[in-house]
């Protein structure tokens, strides 16, 4: 392995000039892959604790927009609100079809449009709908949450009474696959 003062001392050798050039590429690498998509940010969550009057508005904001589910077939609207790494809100609802099986989750209308946007890291998703307790997140919206998550992402889920519990990832998909099992 070359130390610096080996570049600096004496002219290279072709073999020298091509572990450095590896040398090279081997940090280019890693640091692609420390900045680039969905997994970095770990350190980089504002860590924005909501308090209970907090989370109570972002329920409200999701009762606001549950009107605007398109629920013609299940007439089951849920809503979710979503805060990202930086604190920048996005908001998803349901959106169904004549053939069934193409209806869209709350959670992941939200995400997609987060990520659109350039979102990194769900802070927190809030998911409200007209249930008895909490509502439960389906499991392809677990799943694709936790792609979006980090030890700090916070899943809250509610009704309209504000009748609410949080999960962190752990608690709301228990080993879930992820990029390391690939
Ligand atoms: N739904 C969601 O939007 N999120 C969930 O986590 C549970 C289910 C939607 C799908 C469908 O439009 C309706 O609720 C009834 O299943």
């Amino acid at each position: 392995k070359l130390g610096a003062d080996d570049y600096l001392s004496k002219p290279f050798s072709m073999e020298e000039l091509h572990i450095l050039i590896d040398n090279l590429v081997d940090n280019v690498r890693r640091l692609k892959g420390k900045f680039s998509g969905a997994l970095v940010q770990e350190d980089k969550m504002a860590k924005i604790e909501l308090t209970d009057e907090e989370i109570k508005q972002k329920i409200d904001e999701a009762i606001e927009i549950m009107e605007k589910a398109y629920v013609p077939y299940s007439k089951f609207p849920v809503a979710a609100i979503l805060i990202d790494e930086n604190g920048k809100t996005y908001k998803g609802v349901n959106v169904e079809n004549a053939s069934y099986g193409l209806g869209l989750c709350a959670e992941r209308n939200a995400i997609t449009s987060a990520v659109t946007d350039g979102m990194k890291k769900i802070h927190y998703i809030v998911v409200v709908a007209d249930t008895k307790g909490p509502v439960s997140p389906c499991g392809a919206c677990r799943q694709v949450i936790s792609e979006f998550s980090n030890k700090d992402t916070r899943i809250i889920m509610s009704n309209k009474n504000y009748d609410y519990k949080v999960w962190d990832v752990e608690e709301m998909i228990p080993g879930a696959f992820g990029p390391e099992d690939l």
